[in-house]
């Protein structure tokens, strides 16, 4: 109890700042927007020509804004599940409620199963080189944390990160955005279904563990 009293304005302060963070980031998007205009592709759905394209690309694969995640090669479950939780408010961090939640708000299931199979058709993102503490995070990911009593990342979510179902592809994602997803897990500000044991591993993962594992699966 006394946890939850201590870490409520924490809570609040690290919100306001991804809030600034994400309004600044709003900015650069709708720049990016306009130079990504031209990629838009005819054999993609209209629903991701007309209203993803712009912030996560047709095919899902680039722009390499670090708040904006990769979704090539995405499950198309998990896809759906992601837009599903956008949609009823339960996925509610920043750059959900900022970005998502707009576009999410208007989308049909029928929409949100045609953009999900789009992009889980996608190939696999291009990976990231690997950064100076990828090996620690390699293990992590391999071997969980046993002290600290965290399963393998591979044990749920594939050995090469590829994920299937319920657990999200995380090989070849931006950094950056595993970083902040796991600090919106452990924040509780990421309550959709299926949510709860990552609540957990986030809350018992140090910053240094969670950089170093992030830099490992994005170079996959
Ligand atoms: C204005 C920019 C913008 C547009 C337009 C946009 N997105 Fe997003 N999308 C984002 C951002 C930013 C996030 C990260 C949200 C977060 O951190 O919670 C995101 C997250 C997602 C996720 C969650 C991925 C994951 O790994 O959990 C899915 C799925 C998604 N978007 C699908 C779509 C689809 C489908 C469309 C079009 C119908 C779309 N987005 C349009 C910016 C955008
Ligand atoms: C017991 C199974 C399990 C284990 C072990 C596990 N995860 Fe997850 N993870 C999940 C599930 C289920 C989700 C989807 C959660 C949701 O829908 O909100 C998820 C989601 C995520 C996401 C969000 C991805 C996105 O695109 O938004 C990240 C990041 C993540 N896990 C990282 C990790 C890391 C790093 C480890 C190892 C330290 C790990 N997970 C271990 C089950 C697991």
């Amino acid at each position: 109890m006394s946890t939850h009293f201590i870490s409520r304005p924490k809570r609040n302060m690290n919100a306001s700042i991804y809030a600034l963070a994400g309004l600044l980031s709003l900015v650069l998007c709708l720049q990016s927007a306009a130079a990504q205009a031209q990629k838009a592709d005819s054999s993609a759905p209209q629903i991701v020509s007309t209203s993803c394209y712009m912030c996560h690309t047709a095919n899902g694969n680039t722009l390499d804004l670090a708040f904006i995640p990769r979704l090539s090669a995405q499950n198309q479950s998990y896809i759906e599940a992601q837009l599903k939780a956008f949609r009823d408010g339960s996925l509610s961090d920043p750059a959900a409620t900022i970005y998502m939640w707009p576009i999410a708000q208007g989308l049909s299931d029928a929409q949100i199963q045609q953009a999900a199979a789009w992009f889980a058709s996608q190939s696999a993102p291009t990976p990231f080189p690997p950064g100076s503490s990828a090996a620690e995070g390699r293990d992590i990911s391999m071997h969980g944390i046993v002290k600290a009593d965290i399963p393998s990342c591979d044990s749920c979510h594939g050995a090469k990160a590829e994920g299937s179902g319920i657990f999200p592809r995380l090989a070849g994602q931006n950094a950056q955005y595993l970083i902040a997803q796991m600090r919106y897990f452990r924040l509780g500000l990421r309550n959709e279904n299926n949510s709860e044991v990552m609540k957990r591993i986030g809350l018992q993962m140090t910053d240094a563990q969670i950089s170093a594992v992030a830099e490992y699966l994005s170079s996959l």
